[in-house]
């Protein structure tokens, strides 16, 4: 069973990060802002499980305020950094869209979502608890973004089940995280039918 501990890390502007776990393998997702509260996510993790690995580290994409803490989470956390296969970093392993990372019993999906950046990507846990979004999807809006291809990510993401729960880059909404079907009810990003809805809507992102 996956499970997923959202962490408030502050950093520039109320970013998340996130450890996710299924079985003994244990993924932290967007390594940033106050560092010291995920190494005690991650310690009181280890002390619940205590054969728990680190497995990866995940990137939702390259933007610095989603990244700062790499290199500060490997000297507790030392597992692969994972991204894109169009981020700009360097990295250890760069993801195609449907790659499958195994955790555990199960898998995380990957899913190229480009819009906010050429390198976004978003994860989904296959056992459809959990999609992490980055800057793509935000509670109630979606990210800065080019509007053709954020669109189309956008589409993708309504496609996928409901009973997800969206956990995002930032604490922006009016949750800090929702489930993928009240969204897609309630954003106007997410909801947009056409490309020149979607554009129309754009003009109202702060
Ligand atoms: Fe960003």
């Amino acid at each position: 069973m996956f499970q997923t501990e959202q962490i408030r890390v502050g950093g520039f502007d109320s970013n998340f990060s996130y450890l996710v776990r299924n079985g003994t393998d244990c993924a932290i997702v967007d390594p940033c802002g106050d560092v010291e509260k995920i190494h005690a996510a991650w310690n009181a993790a280890k002390s619940a499980i205590p054969f728990l690995k680190s497995t990866y580290i995940l990137l939702t994409h390259s933007h610095a305020d989603h990244v700062s803490g790499i290199s500060l989470v490997r000297r507790f956390f030392p597992a692969p950094v994972c991204a894109s296969r169009f981020t700009p970093l360097r990295c250890d392993r760069k993801l195609d869209d449907g790659e499958r990372l195994p955790l555990g019993e199960g898998f995380l999906e990957c899913l190229l979502t480009p819009g906010h950046s050429p390198d976004s990507i978003c994860y989904r846990t296959s056992d459809d608890s959990a999609l992490f979004t980055g800057d793509t999807l935000f509670v109630g809006c979606c990210g800065f973004c080019r509007a053709e291809p954020m669109f189309a990510s956008l589409r993708r993401l309504r496609a996928l089940p409901d009973c997800l729960t969206v956990y995002s880059g930032h604490d922006y909404g009016e949750f800090p995280s929702d489930s993928l079907g009240r969204q897609k009810r309630v954003n106007p990003y997410l909801s947009a039918e056409t490309l020149a809805q979607f554009r129309e809507r754009l003009r109202h992102l702060e």
